[in-house]
């Protein structure tokens, strides 16, 4: 069985749009884990708001089940992924995981755009920038144990190239 290419990173690495050039680049088809959720329980912003946080991490971990049982897949993963062990077990079993990061700076400008806040509710607060350097704290070192992959100047189709040659290079 082909194993799947697992990309997570903090919100706003581009996660998504790097992994669709590279399922383009594999020609192998594309998952986002943050679309599934919205398809099977609604919006993410609902959840939060209507449910609380605990239960959108339960229809997270439950799509990570179901995604994790396909093989040769690029998956996107929302930045809160890999930070349950369990989903971490089921990811690596399933293929290999690919972290993009940036930093600190960059990822503050790319997250408080204009239209950025209110799609991700954790970042949907009175104090975006602080929200976002304590979650990169908490997340940091989680983060960390994966290849990572700077995103910073590049353009998704070049990060997805130097990740296919990452690949290539190890198999
Ligand atoms: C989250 C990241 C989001 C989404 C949700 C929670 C997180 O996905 O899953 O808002 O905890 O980092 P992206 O990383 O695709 O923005």
């Amino acid at each position: 069985m082909v194993r799947n290419i697992v990309l997570t990173g903090f919100m706003g690495t581009g996660k998504s749009s790097v992994g669709k050039e590279l399922s383009t680049i594999r020609n192998i088809p594309f998952i986002d884990t943050d679309e599934e959720i919205t398809k099977k329980f609604g919006p993410i912003s609902e959840l939060f708001e209507n449910h609380g946080e605990e239960f959108f991490r339960k229809c997270e971990h439950e799509i990570i089940l179901q995604v994790a049982k396909t093989s040769e897949v690029v998956i996107a993963t929302g930045g809160g992924v890999v930070m349950d062990p369990d989903n971490i077990k089921v990811l690596e079993a399933s293929g290999e995981i690919i972290c993009l990061t940036a930093n600190p700076e960059e990822l503050v400008n790319r997250l408080t755009g204009a239209g950025e806040v209110g799609v991700r509710p954790l970042l949907d607060v009175d104090d975006p920038r602080n929200a976002i350097s304590t979650l990169l704290a908490i997340r940091e070192d989680v983060y960390k144990q994966f290849a990572q992959f700077d995103t910073v100047g590049k353009s998704p189709s070049e990060i997805a190239h130097e990740i296919d040659d990452f690949l290539n290079a190890k198999n």
